[in-house]
């Protein structure tokens, strides 16, 4: 299977290692990048994708540029015959989400986006937890997110700290959100309901670093996600599944899962772009397809328009701290509650 890679720096590093991987293992050939920056890989590089498929012919395109090219790049790969996998948030807005989906239903391709904790073991084995009835009736989902950000985080890319690309919920903890929705099982609705409180204790950024938001649906349990990146101290983050019958905490970045404090056996886990290219080999089921970005995409979609007040914070050397926020993300996941609803002096 021939890949392309969009987008080689920052997180499409990973990429290369990865496709790299793949094409030892005799899975892919890594056949070229298109990167608008002078890149350091062992392929050759291009400037824009026609240009790259005239040559190499991919059958698939990976893209891991900036949050706001994905649209145009992931059309444009689908008017070249290519299935794609697209690195999250795979598009900013309910229209593009829309439009992208449509374009790939009338022309037969697939577009997997990058929610690599979609693919763990621990994710499976919680569905088939939640699934058998192990945890009771499911009475919320909680996450939180919880990190020490320091100046150079915002100054590593244009788009840092932007609101429409950037924002805790849409960016670093973007899978503590989308993982909390597909255990609420809305993650593919369009009738959700959803309460925002965005914060930003930075006045050189306009999207949020503080933020909570509550979802709610008909026939499912509520999701509240509190994350923040003005923490003391950082945290691996975690959701956490209130069941009648017991409580699940899920650490996706570690793969670890725990139900009732006691550790749960995982199996391994399924690598987004292996899956993809064995789901075009052999039909394999993607793991996180485009349709399960649907509800993330409406609450990414409100978070680049909703207004985000500036609340005093404290500098510490070259990071900002809120105080007290430690805490409130915490209880935030544990309560179900929103920032307001913990009487917290500057929530909504
Ligand atoms: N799945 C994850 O865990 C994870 C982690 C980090 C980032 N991401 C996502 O990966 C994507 C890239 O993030 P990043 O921090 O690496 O971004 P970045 O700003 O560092 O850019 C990545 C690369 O894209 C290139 N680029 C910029 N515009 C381009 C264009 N129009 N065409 C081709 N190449 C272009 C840049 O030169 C750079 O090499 C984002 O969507 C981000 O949210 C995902």
């Amino acid at each position: 299977m021939r890949v392309a890679l969009v987008g080689a720096r920052g997180h499409g590093a990973r990429h290369v290692e990865n496709l790299v991987r793949l094409g030892h293992d005799g899975l892919a050939t890594f056949v070229g990048v298109v990167d608008v920056a002078d890149v350091d890989v062992p392929v050759p590089s291009y400037p824009d994708l026609p240009s790259l498929a005239a040559e190499l012919h991919p059958e698939v395109v990976v893209v891991s540029s900036p949050p706001a090219t994905h649209r145009d790049l992931v059309l444009e790969a689908f008017e070249l015959g290519c299935d794609v996998l697209v690195e999250k948030p795979a598009v900013l807005s309910v229209h593009d989400f829309e439009e992208i989906s449509s374009v790939a239903r009338e022309r037969g391709l697939v577009c997997q986006v990058g929610f690599q904790t979609q693919g763990t073991g621990s994710y499976r084995r919680l569905c088939s937890l939640i699934g058998s009835g192990a945890l009771g009736d499911i009475t919320g989902i909680g996450a939180a997110g919880r990190w020490v950000r320091t100046d150079a985080y915002y100054e590593r890319s244009e788009w840092a700290g932007r609101q429409g690309d950037d924002g805790t919920l849409v960016n670093p903890f973007a899978h503590a959100l989308q993982n909390a929705l597909l255990l609420a099982d809305v993650e593919e609705r369009a009738d959700i309901a959803v309460e925002l409180e965005l914060y930003r204790c930075r006045d050189t950024i306009t999207a949020d670093d503080t933020a909570c938001v509550r979802i709610t649906a008909d026939d499912a349990p509520p999701v509240v996600v509190a994350t923040t990146l003005c923490a003391t101290t950082s945290l691996p983050p975690v959701v956490l599944v209130h069941g009648t019958l017991g409580q699940a905490v899920w650490w996706y970045d570690d793969d670890r899962l725990t139900v009732n404090d006691h550790r749960m056996a995982t199996p391994p886990s399924v690598d987004l772009l292996e899956n993809l290219v064995r789901h075009r080999q052999n039909g394999e089921p993607l793991v996180a397809p485009l349709a399960a970005a649907r509800a993330f995409t409406t609450v990414a979609e409100q978070c680049g328009k909703a207004d985000v007040p500036l609340l005093p914070a404290r500098r510490v050397g070259d990071r900002v701290v809120l105080d007290g926020i430690d805490e409130v993300v915490v209880r935030a996941a544990e309560k179900i509650a929103t920032f307001a609803e913990l009487g917290c002096g500057f929530g909504r």
